[in-house]
């Protein structure tokens, strides 16, 4: 499974690549309105198009996902298309980001846009990551349209699973992979159990078809369910940098990296 940083802030993207393991960027307009806070607060004077360039740069040879803010199918195109332009030359990396249904007026008549935007862009040449997935249907039908990757959200599912049963939590709280039984009912959505649960069927309808758009797990907030999205068979997962943090730490390798220091013995030391 690829590991993909969710970021666009630079010291993090830099640290990741530097590190080894980082083996592409998803980007989203809240993520980078951080980076821009962040650099309105830096001495640096880098502007947003001077940051981006640099992210791409730094991951030459790796997937990175600029997501559109149109709302319509011409315009997430035209804007897709121009993002695309703008950036690709610069270490040919782009991907575009484009919502499954970028309608949030259920009566605007905009729900298929995502899809016209997928299909013309994949007609033109330009990788596209189908994002705000929330179904299996959604991710079929934009893997049809062409889409390279398909994200569902994990996170925000638990999240609303969690609401539904006035649950108290915190962000990067653990939800159970086969779902919570409340009043002797399985909390749901849809069908859908959990966050791990919605990218596991999408990962067995792709399977079952030969589809070959790759699933990407988003909205990750903890190690586990990294973990259990490996497990499903995500080809993909993508994550913050404390979830990257995250993978490394266990109690034991910490109680033992104390103990294998205290008794090294200083013959051992001087060996090189
Ligand atoms: C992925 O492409 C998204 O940017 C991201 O994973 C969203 O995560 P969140 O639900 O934690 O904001």
């Amino acid at each position: 499974m690829k590991f993909f940083l969710d970021s666009a802030i630079l010291g993090e993207i830099e640290y990741l690549y530097n590190a080894g393991i980082c083996d592409g960027i998803t980007m989203n307009p809240s993520l980078v309105k951080k980076a821009v806070e962040g650099l309105k607060g830096s001495a640096e004077k880098a502007t947003l198009e001077s940051y981006i360039t640099k992210a791409l740069k730094i991951a030459k040879g790796t997937p990175v996902s600029l997501e559109v803010t149109e709302l319509g199918a011409r315009e997430m195109i035209a804007q897709g298309k121009a993002l695309y332009k703008k950036f690709n030359p610069v270490a040919g990396n782009v991907y575009i980001k484009i919502p499954a249904d970028p309608s949030f007026d259920g009566n605007d008549g905009k729900d298929l846009d995502g899809i016209f935007a997928i299909s013309e862009l994949h007609k033109a040449g330009i990788p596209v990551n189908c994002t705000l997935i929330f179904t299996p249907e959604q991710a079929l039908a934009a893997a049809k349209a062409g889409a390279n990757f398909v994200s569902p959200f994990a996170g925000r599912i638990d999240d609303m699973l969690r609401k539904g049963i006035g649950a108290n939590f915190g962000k990067e709280d653990y939800y159970p992979a086969s779902g919570l039984v409340r009043d002797d009912q399985l909390v749901e959505d849809n069908g859908i159990v959990s966050g791990i649960d919605l990218v596991g069927q999408t990962v067995k309808i792709f399977r079952q078809y030969g589809i070959k758009s790759e699933v990407l797990a988003a909205s990750l907030r903890n190690a586990r369910q990294v973990r259990e999205a490996a497990l499903v068979g995500a080809d993909i997962a993508t994550m913050p940098f404390n979830v990257f943090r995250e993978l490394l730490i266990h109690k034991l390798t910490r109680e033992g990296m104390e103990k294998f220091t205290k008794d090294t013995p200083e013959e051992f030391r001087k060996l090189v």
